[in-house]
């Protein structure tokens, strides 16, 4: 059983338009609207995978009843802890002659000290029926960056932390089993930047240094490495078609959570997130990961020794 937490879910609303026009009217040719929140997908693609998977959280009580639909339609158990205020929508308008993507991102409903205080109740009643705890995506206004550390110091199951910037810095010293930050994330992390082969082994050993057990530094159609105590290796990432890389960071711990369940082990689980991460790029927007796929590619993942 997995559980993963979700603070900030989203609805991911794409509009099409055949050439964005700021300050013109623009007519819309389709529209499509899907719930999003990166905890959410990984639990999602956990499931997929044949993982128990339950997810946490909190969410505006306006939209809240969509989001349980969503994830009862998937099997997810879920505990969301209703918040004043509505869901946020992000707003991404695809111009259909290739010229542009423009995203607009709402803030989310804020969190207060006290509603805080009963989501760490909810986490550490769930967690102790799990294997395994993801805290993942970005923190809703009003929620301190050190939320992810003092949850993980407030719990005694293994967690999982794909977080940035301070909330990925303050959350290393709660000693994560696990962390997967993109090549950006690590950037901004470590504050220097990742030009080379030997720059990105140095930033995944200097995670460890900082208090993870594991890191998986992913670096999209490059692939990824794993360092954990003694051991460091590289994954190139699988030559498959890519329609959309949104999520691939969140299939990929989806497929690391199943690796750990099959083989107990973090450098053979590796090799399933290798495989995940390229199953969902092979799946358009917001679909995520097709188990078939999944299964085919990981027979093909190709590990080498740093
Ligand atoms: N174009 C690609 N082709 C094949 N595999 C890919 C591609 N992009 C990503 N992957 C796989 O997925 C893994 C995770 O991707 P990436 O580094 O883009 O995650 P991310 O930036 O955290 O994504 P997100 O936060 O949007 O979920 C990569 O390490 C790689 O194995
Ligand atoms: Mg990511």
């Amino acid at each position: 059983m997995i559980t993963a937490l979700c603070m900030n879910p989203s609805f991911d609303r794409t509009l099409e338009v055949d050439r964005l026009v700021p300050g013109e009217l623009n007519r819309v040719r389709a529209s499509r609207q899907d719930v999003g929140g990166k905890g959410i997908n990984v639990a999602v693609v956990a499931k997929r995978l044949g993982l128990e998977a339950r997810v946490v959280g909190c969410g505006g009580l306006e939209g809240a009843a969509a989001i349980s639909a969503m994830l009862d339609g998937e099997g997810i158990r879920h505990a969301l802890l209703p918040i004043p205020g509505r869901v946020r929508t992000n707003l991404k308008i695809v111009s259909l002659d290739g010229s542009s993507v423009t995203e607009l991102n709402e803030p989310g409903a804020a969190l207060a000290a006290s509603q805080l205080e009963l989501l760490t109740a909810i986490c550490r009643e769930n967690a102790a029926g799990s294997d395994w705890m993801v805290l993942t995506g970005s923190l809703p206004p009003g929620c301190p960056a050190g939320a992810y550390r003092a949850l993980m110091e407030a719990l005694d199951t293994p967690c999982i932390l794909d977080a940035s910037g301070a909330a990925l810095r303050q959350g290393l010293t709660a000693r994560p089993f696990l962390i997967k930050p993109n090549l950006r994330e690590a950037e901004a992390a470590l504050g220097r930047p990742i030009a080379s082969a030997d720059d990105a082994r140095a930033a995944a050993e200097e995670f460890l240094r900082l208090g993870a057990q594991h890191v998986i530094l992913s670096m999209g159609g490059q692939g990824a490495i794993y360092t954990g105590e003694g051991i460091a290796l590289f994954a190139p990432a699988l030559p498959v078609e890519v329609r959309s890389t949104v999520g691939a960071g969140d299939a990929m711990l989806g497929g690391v959570l199943k690796g750990m369940q099959e083989e107990r082990d973090m450098a053979l689980a590796f090799r399933y997130g290798i495989a995940a991460g390229a199953a969902s790029v092979m799946t358009s927007g917001t679909q995520l990961i097709v188990p078939a796929d999944f299964a085919r590619l990981l027979e093909q993942v190709k590990v080498l020794p740093l």
